[in-house]
């Protein structure tokens, strides 16, 4: 019998907005993480090049209803959904919301994916995506720094 989809999984992409800068990014992190573990969320931030790619996963209606809130925040425009899908259990399980910056971000895990800067995430497919977040959540988890 198949297992019932309780999990969701929602990864975008978007533009920081100018002015926008390391210690704006620090806040979105420190009240995401609040938030999110009081949501059941889990996930991981990707801030490079001045895009932002975020993995979000949870229960459907609260990643929606994150995603709506999040799209809306001023500190970025354009977002593009990249990636939907049930999941039955969570790849960023201990994170309320890991962070790869620029500092994690190497770019021989970029060029793996034919990329050289995260602003070209256009030439992935979704696919290629999921891909290259579970790498940078994997290089971050090895250098400790995502937490
Ligand atoms: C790129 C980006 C990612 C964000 N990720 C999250 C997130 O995972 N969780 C969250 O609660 N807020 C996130 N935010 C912030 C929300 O847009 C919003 O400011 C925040 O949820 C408001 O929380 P508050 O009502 O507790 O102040 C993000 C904002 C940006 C720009």
């Amino acid at each position: 019998m198949q297992r019932p989809i309780s999990l969701y999984r929602l990864i975008y992409a978007s533009a920081v907005c100018e002015g926008v800068g390391s210690s704006q990014v620090r806040a979105i992190l420190d009240v995401s993480r609040r938030n999110n573990a009081a949501l059941g969320v889990t996930g991981l931030l990707c801030f490079s090049s001045g895009v932002f790619l975020q993995w979000l996963e949870g229960r459907r209606d609260a990643v929606n209803r994150l995603y709506h809130r999040i799209a809306s925040d001023p500190r970025h425009r354009d977002p593009v959904l990249l990636w939907l899908e049930d999941a039955h259990e969570r790849v960023f399980a201990d994170w309320s919301m890991g962070y790869v910056g620029e500092g994690v971000l190497a770019s021989a895990t970029l060029f793996r994916f034919g990329i050289s800067r995260l602003d070209e995430l256009r030439e992935l497919s979704g696919a290629a995506v999921v891909k290259l977040l579970l790498a940078l959540g994997d290089q971050a988890r090895r250098l400790g720094q995502a937490a």
